[in-house]
């Protein structure tokens, strides 16, 4: 895997690879390209943002524990796989991060749904907690943090944190594009959390916008701008 070239990266620096999983199945990539065209419309990008979510999920949730069970078919009896092991949580930062844990938990119906809402302090520029929600055994389940757009990493390593003052202890993020400045925070402020994520951008702009990214991705989930 070769991270794309970011020149304002300084010298040096270098990602974890191991830690970030980027999923290049050839339905997800197509998926993925109809999201960044500025032509697809609410309704399509919903559509697509929820797919792509199920097939990150399908690949975030491939080490999920399994263990035989004793069925009985119609012809025979005999042990199955099926899931065993730590519970799961999904988790989604708002706004933007809901579309796909709403796809997800259709997936995983048993997940319990967590939710954090962070804006970020206008003076510090720090992500701040408005709202945070999670399920009380949190601590005793695997979760998977939904943010679809893995900018500055700010609001996902803060959210992180949340998670894991709230005791949990195995942490998945999934973003459906990710920028190299974002998995840097992650690496550098949690680097026991893998990340899973659709494609890494070349860089952010002046705005905090991943290039050549897809825009915001919050507005055109829900149509705002
Ligand atoms: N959030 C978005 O929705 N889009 C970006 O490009 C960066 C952050």
């Amino acid at each position: 895997m070769h991270w794309p070239a970011f020149p304002a990266e300084p010298a040096g620096r270098r990602y974890v690879e191991a830690m970030v999983t980027v999923v290049t199945h050839p339905l997800l990539q197509h998926k993925l390209s109809l999201m960044r065209d500025v032509q697809t419309g609410v309704k399509e990008f919903r559509e697509l943002a929820s797919e792509v979510s199920l097939l990150l999920a399908y690949e975030a949730m491939r080490d999920l524990e399994l263990s035989p069970h004793r069925l009985t078919t119609p012809l025979v009896e005999a042990d199955f796989p099926m899931l065993s092991g730590k519970k799961l949580a999904l988790v989604a930062i708002l706004r933007a991060g809901l579309v796909m844990t709403d796809a997800i938990v259709d997936l995983v119906p048993a997940a319990k749904v967590g939710h954090i809402g962070l804006y970020r302090d206008p003076q510090s520029l720090l992500p701040v907690a408005y709202y945070n929600k999670l399920p009380a055994d949190i601590a005793e389940r695997r979760v998977f943090l939904t943010d679809p757009m893995l900018a500055t990493g700010g609001s996902a390593s803060a959210a992180i944190q949340s998670l894991k003052d709230a005791g949990a202890q195995s942490i998945k993020l999934m973003s459906i594009l990710a920028a190299p400045e974002g998995i840097a925070v992650i690496e550098r402020d949690h680097p026991d959390v893998e990340i899973v994520v659709a494609a890494v951008d070349s860089h952010l702009n002046d705005h905090g916008y991943i290039v050549p990214g897809l825009g915001d991705a919050g507005d055109r989930i829900y149509g705002t701008k």
